[in-house]
């Protein structure tokens, strides 16, 4: 699809020379390897495209032989699966043709929203750009390159061995946009919005436009009009590139009420209407008051945030707004209101989303400077020659999204205790205060002794630390700034479903390798820097801990901690409250009860299908919004748990912890705070497998082509009850208006295809992809497995109105 937006069509009467023409350009691509200088074989893909997801997993891909400084390695080991044993390593070329109906007076850009990486920009073989960093959004001019009619347009991009600590994926992974503009026009990223004053009456709004192609004696005219989902705010005029106007009672974007207004602007030079553009905005105010914490719209808000990668699982890093909807609907349900993108710049899409959807977030830059990168061939190793360019893009681009909070510069970044860190970090922290004054800045720390001695950590706006709950109150007592964020938190590692025993808590940290290559779903075990939730939680309590945002929301692909060292098959992380097939984790309840103030919660763990364990002790936890449960065993009290600060864990969740396992009923009855009933739960036993369950997260797809549900395979018995241990194999069907994309079990040691449609079970459950066609009808979707009865669902695809 190229999809065609004219801005501002029907705002005002536009003359033909101030269309400005943006076209995505999703299909028509070729796509090579490319070996010895030479494409090896094309092949028809589009866009968004990860060439490095189709696999196949290998031991040897990116195999790394390192010390990892930050987890306290001193000598190198073999790393395996450290960037999820996908064949991203290599050269790629991508080719396909555009047309420009004009060039007279007309100024072409191609604006790339990431390239992974080292692209190099083509058109008609004349090169027009070059960018290094593939996380990053760049445009390049391609005017003197295109001719009236079709062109040809070449990526050629490169990705090193050891670049990476995770799966970075590969080629052009985000959209490619065709710009088309008079010679005189609003650049890429020209506009910058901000509300300087903000009352309950009025919102004055500040637009400065940067203007290309315009001479010194040219009059200039810029018409803007600010609109709300309602209709015109506000609208006025003038001959300079700055503009002023007031939207009289604003409404504040919020999560809450995430309001969104959009300026739409004619620029007119000489009398004649040249460009055209439409720019949307919040209005909000953000404010962090030392030992008081972080006001948004003047209301103290915490920040119950998840950290993610930018790769979604089995889609790869192919960027996808349905699926990063999903993505973002799951977390808001756990009560989520915030998001770091670690460690790198977003795409567009998810700055969009969090928008719409009202999620904060840390918008940060890199994972390594130049000093002792942590990838000998990664970015710390064209940071100073890139570094400015690439904050300056991510700014421009992402200073007029009301959900962009805060930038973060850096993560974990070795300069911390290098000579020249405080430097770096204020050239890196003014060069951002000079491209926005509206936002502070933070840089994720984790060497707490060094950052506090060496003033490292007092010279950021707001000081940020990974890890290390236990000694916030340290931290609080010696820096000026006297508030402080958790960047990264927990780093709890589960495996969803997986249960191992004895299910105990270690001291700070439980770092613990059972011999099948999971974590424990009782969320008890840790890597040897990280912790469980619950310290976390308790800190949160204090005002000048800002919030916390959890490592991680999902899981990722790569960096398969605590499984990481000669540990092959594991090559997906287990840190995800979420796994890698977007199916929740025990873990999404716990964080769920303490962050959805809406919803109650009330889940129990483990699953109640041991046969072998009869007799021996199987605790049982339940996560609830409740502050006391009672739970039975087979209608057997054994207990009423309340929650209490006896232990940091006793005081976020309930626990029985001699309980002894016998088939049949777990029932847990939850009480509130005056002892009334306010919900119960009840697991049972399953008997033998009968038939399998397809559960879609969506009822109606959109008919665009890029529309996604979420389909959650399981095996019942005859009566329904689910049988959590199933690891059968499942096999997708899928016809009418849609197509299979993927499928994924959520198993960090699961070497499946994601492209093939059929999937071994893991702790009874998959997820199937589907993808809707570009017209509506019936997606008919189908899964099967030998000697069970299939289930049959069906997606309305519906035309957009
Ligand atoms: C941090 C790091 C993250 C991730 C995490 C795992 O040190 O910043 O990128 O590696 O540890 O716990």
């Amino acid at each position: 699809m190229r999809k065609l937006i004219l801005c501002l069509a029907g705002l005002l009467a536009l003359s033909a020379n101030a269309r400005r023409i943006v076209t995505t350009l999703n299909d028509g691509w070729q796509f090579s390897h490319v070996n010895d200088g030479q494409p090896l074989q094309w092949q028809d893909v589009r866009i968004p495209h990860d060439w490095a997801i189709y696999g196949p997993f290998n031991r040897a891909n990116d195999l790394q032989d390192v010390a990892v400084e930050q987890n306290g390695e001193n000598e190198k080991s073999l790393k395996t699966g450290r960037t999820g044993g996908l064949p991203f390593v290599g050269k790629g070329i991508y080719k396909t043709t555009f047309n420009v109906p004009d060039t007279t007076g007309r100024n072409i850009t191609l604006l790339f929203d990431g390239a992974m990486s080292n692209p190099v920009i083509k058109v008609n073989g004349k090169e027009v750009g070059r960018w290094a960093y593939g996380y990053n959004s760049f445009y390049c001019d391609a005017t003197n390159a295109v001719r009236p009619g079709e062109n040809e347009l070449v990526v050629e991009l490169e990705n090193k061995p050891q670049s990476s600590r995770w799966y970075p994926g590969a080629g052009l992974y985000r959209n490619v946009h065709l710009i088309d503009t008079s010679k005189a026009h609003v650049p890429v990223w020209g506009v910058n919005v901000t509300t300087p004053e903000v009352t309950i009456e009025k919102a004055k709004v500040v637009i400065k436009y940067g203007l290309e192609g315009i001479n010194s004696d040219d009059s200039i005219l810029i018409e803007t009009r600010i609109s709300d989902a309602n209709g015109v705010v506000a609208e006025g005029s003038c001959k300079s590139s700055e503009i002023q106007l007031e939207v009289p009672n604003p409404s504040l974007w919020s999560p809450e009420k995430p309001t969104l207004y959009t300026a739409e602007t004619i620029l007119s030079v000489n009398g004649k209407q040249v460009d055209s553009l439409s720019t949307r905005f919040g209005v909000r105010t953000l404010e962090f008051r030392p030992s008081e914490g972080f006001f948004l719209n003047g209301k103290l808000t915490k920040f119950r945030g998840v950290c993610n990668h930018h790769d979604l699982g089995p889609l790869g890093a192919a960027v996808n707004r349905s699926a990063l909807r999903h993505q973002l609907e799951m977390l808001q349900d756990m009560g989520v209101n915030a998001v770091r993108t670690s460690h790198n710049m977003p795409a567009p899409e998810l700055v969009e989303l969090c928008d719409e959807m009202g999620i904060m977030l840390m918008v940060e830059a890199f994972d390594d400077w130049g000093y002792r990168p942590k990838s000998p061939n990664g970015y710390g190793s064209v940071f100073n020659e890139w570094y400015e360019r690439d904050i300056t893009n991510m700014v421009r681009h992402y200073r007029n999204n009301p959900s962009v909070v805060m930038w973060s510069i850096g993560n974990e970044v070795p300069s911390q205790w290098s000579p020249e860190g405080i430097k770096e970090l204020t050239q890196l922290q003014n060069l951002v205060h000079e491209l926005d004054s509206t936002r502070l800045v933070t840089c994720g720390m984790d060497q707490i002794r060094a950052v506090l001695h060496n003033g490292f950590a007092a010279a950021l706006d707001i000081p940020s630390f990974n890890y290390k709950p236990q000694f916030y109150q340290q931290i609080y007592d010696k820096l000026p700034q006297k508030l402080l964020i958790g960047s990264e938190s927990a780093s709890t590692v589960s495996s969803r479903g997986a249960y191992h025993f004895p299910a105990k808590f270690g001291g700070d940290h439980n770092e613990v390798r059972h011999p099948d290559g999971q974590s424990s779903s009782y969320d008890v075990e840790t890597c040897s820097w990280s912790n469980t939730p619950d310290i976390d939680f308790l800190m949160d309590e204090k005002p000048w801990v800002l919030g916390q945002f959890v490592w991680t929301g999902f899981d990722y692909l790569g960096e398969p901690s605590p499984y990481d060292t000669n540990a092959w098959p594991n090559h997906s992380s287990v840190f995800g409250i979420i796994d890698l097939a977007s199916l929740p984790k025990d873990r999404y309840f716990l964080y769920r009860s303490q962050w959805n103030r809406e919803s109650p919660t009330l889940h129990v763990l483990p699953h109640w299908n041991w046969p072998g364990r009869e007799g021996e002790v199987t605790p049982v936890f339940v996560y609830t919004s409740y502050p006391s449960a009672e739970l039975f065993i087979n209608g057997k009290s054994q207990g009423l748990r309340q929650k209490n600060d006896s232990t940091v864990q006793n005081r976020y969740r309930l626990m029985w912890n001699e309980t002894r396992y016998e088939p049949g009923e777990l029932k847990v009855v939850a009480y509130d705070s005056l002892g009334s009933v306010a919900a119960q739960k009840i697991i049972r036993t399953p008997g033998k497998p009968h038939h399998l369950v397809a559960t879609s997260s969506r009822k109606t797809l959109d008919a665009d082509g890029e529309d996604l549900a979420y389909i959650t395979i399981q095996v019942a018995d005859k009566e329904g009850n689910l049988i959590p241990t199933d690891s059968r194999n499942v096999t997708f069907h899928v016809r009418g208006a849609g197509t299979f994309e993927a499928t994924a079990n959520g198993d960090p040691r699961s070497l499946s295809s994601f492209q093939n449609p059929a999937i071994e079970l893991f702790s009874g459950a998959a997820t199937a992809i589907v993808r809707s066609a570009k017209s509506p009808g019936k997606l008919i979707f189908e899964v099967n497995s030998p000697g069970l009865k299939s289930a049959k669902l069906v997606i309305h695809v519906k035309a957009k109105p």
